[in-house]
């Protein structure tokens, strides 16, 4: 059976969009889901190629159990041709991407939060210049619509 494939884009590629990568990584696997999926993340600019995710944004993480690594690497036309989904952190990441997707993409964009429980739509918030708690919040964040993100898929795919 094919893959679901999940690319989740923030803006550096370091704090947001690798966080919810490794969260879903590891709610899929809670779930026994793992096999059915191919999960990445990527950021929209060059800033931060080949670098690790931010350390505050793992130290929290695995404050709240989840263990994750990740290389930053930049959005590609290719990625909108081999991902089903691609899921954008903030309006101006959803905007960006809309610029650069070729004429008749394969992924569908949206936005992360249309998953959140309030299905709000709005920005994750993106922590890199704020303090300590901006990463709590933004884990809970992503959690919450990461695991409304996994429920949607798995009964849109009749995975479960
Ligand atoms: P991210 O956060 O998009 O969540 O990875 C950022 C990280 C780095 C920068 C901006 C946003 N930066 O300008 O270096």
């Amino acid at each position: 059976m094919a893959k679901i494939k999940v690319l989740f884009v923030c803006l550096g590629n370091i704090c947001r969009s690798p966080l919810a990568e490794g969260i879903f990584r590891q709610r899929i696997a809670e779930r026994q889901l793992t096999d059915h999926f191919l999960v990445d993340s990527c950021g929209t600019a060059a800033y931060h190629i080949g670098e690790t995710p931010d350390e505050r944004s793992v130290a929290n993480a695995a404050a709240n159990g989840v263990d994750y690594t990740h290389r930053g690497r930049q959005i590609k036309r290719q990625d909108f041709m081999s991902f089903d989904y691609l899921l954008a952190m903030d309006a101006s990441n959803f905007r960006d991407l809309q610029e650069i997707q070729p004429k008749a993409p394969k992924a569908q964009l949206l936005m992360m939060r249309a998953f959140d429980s309030e299905q709000s739509g709005k920005d994750v918030p993106d922590p890199y210049y704020g303090g300590e708690d901006g990463f709590q919040q933004v884990f809970d964040i992503l959690n919450d619509a990461v695991n409304n993100l996994i429920d949607h898929l798995a009964s849109l795919h009749k995975l479960e």
